[in-house]
C-alpha cells in the first residue's frame, strides 16, 4: 500500500544547520531541494520487513546487561518503549533497532577515539519486534556522558539511538531518548536543535516509580510517535 512521506515541521524537528554542531552542515543540503516523485517500490516496500531484519537480542524483550561474571558494569536499567501512531494507538510488530555506549561513554566503533574503556560484556546493539501492545522492552545499562572531538565543551548527555522502521523503506525514523533530570540534557546542541520545547521533552523518559518496579533495576519508560504532530524529531 502507498504511504504519503510528511512534510518536515521546522518548530518540531530538529534544524537543519544547527550553530556549535559543525555535522550538520555537512548533513544538510547547500542545495535547493529538487522534487522527484518517489516510485513505487519506494513506496511500497520492503515486504516482510521483520524476516529481512529478525530480532538480535530478544524478541519483544531483550537483553544487553548479560548476568554473573558477564553482566555488563553500570547502573542497570530497563527501557520500555511503546511505539504509537499520530493517534496513540499501539504499533505492533514494528522492527526497532536500539544502541548506546556502555556506562563509561564509549562506543565500539573505530569513530570512537573517546579515551574510556570498551566494556568486554557490552556489545550495545540490540534490534527487537514490537509486541501487540506496541511496545519493546530492554534490560540493558544506563549508558554514560561522552564528550564531542573538537567541540570546545559539548559532552553529549547520556541517551540512547533508536530506529524505527516503517512500513516502507522512506519512513524509517531514527531518534534519540534522554534520561530525565540529567543537566547536560539543556546544552545539548543535537536535542536543543529541536526548538519547541514540548517536542524536546517528547524525547526525555519517564523514570517510573522505583516501589513498582523490579528490585535490580530503575525502569524508564518512554513513547515514540512515529506519524503527525507529535512525531519523535529525527536525530542521529
Ligand atoms: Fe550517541
Amino acid at each position: 500500500m502507498a504511504t504519503r512521506i510528511e512534510p518536515r515541521d521546522p518548530l518540531t524537528q530538529a534544524q537543519g544547520v544547527e550553530h556549535g554542531y559543525a555535522q550538520t552542515a555537512r548533513r544538510w543540503p547547500s542545495q535547493p531541494l529538487v522534487r522527484r516523485p518517489h516510485g513505487a517500490a519506494e513506496l511500497s516496500g520492503p515486504r516482510d520487513l521483520a524476516h529481512k531484519l529478525p530480532p538480535i537480542a530478544g524478541k519483544n524483550a531483550g537483553d544487553l546487561a548479560g548476568t554473573g561474571a558477564k553482566r555488563a558494569l553500570g547502573q542497570l536499567v530497563r527501557l520500555r518503549i511503546r511505539v504509537l501512531d499520530e493517534d496513540g494507538a499501539p504499533l505492533p510488530g514494528t522492527v526497532v533497532e536500539v544502541w548506546h555506549c556502555n556506562s563509561a561513554g564509549k562506543y565500539i566503533h573505530p569513530n570512537d577515539t573517546h579515551d574510556a574503556p570498551v566494556d568486554p560484556n557490552f556489545y550495545g546493539a540490540a534490534r527487537l519486534l514490537t509486541g501487540d501492545t506496541g511496545l519493546i522492552e530492554l534490560r540493558t545499562i544506563k549508558p554514560g556522558a561522552y564528550p564531542v572531538p573538537d567541540t570546545g565543551g559539548w559532552w553529549r548527555p547520556p541517551h540512547v539511538h533508536l530506529s524505527v522502521w516503517g512500513r516502507v523503506w522512506l519512513s524509517r525514523l531514527v531518534t534519540q531518548m534522554f534520561f530525565p533530570g540529567d543537566p547536560l540534557n539543556e546544552h545539548d546542541a543535537i536535542l536543543n536543535a529541536v526548538r519547541d520545547p514540548e517536542a524536546r521533552e517528547r524525547c526525555i523518559a519517564r523514570l517510573a516509580p522505583t516501589a513498582r518496579g523490579p528490585a535490580d533495576a530503575l525502569v524508564y519508560e518512554y513513547q515514540l510517535v512515529v506519524r503527525g504532530r507529535k512525531t519523535a524529531p529525527r536525530m542521529p
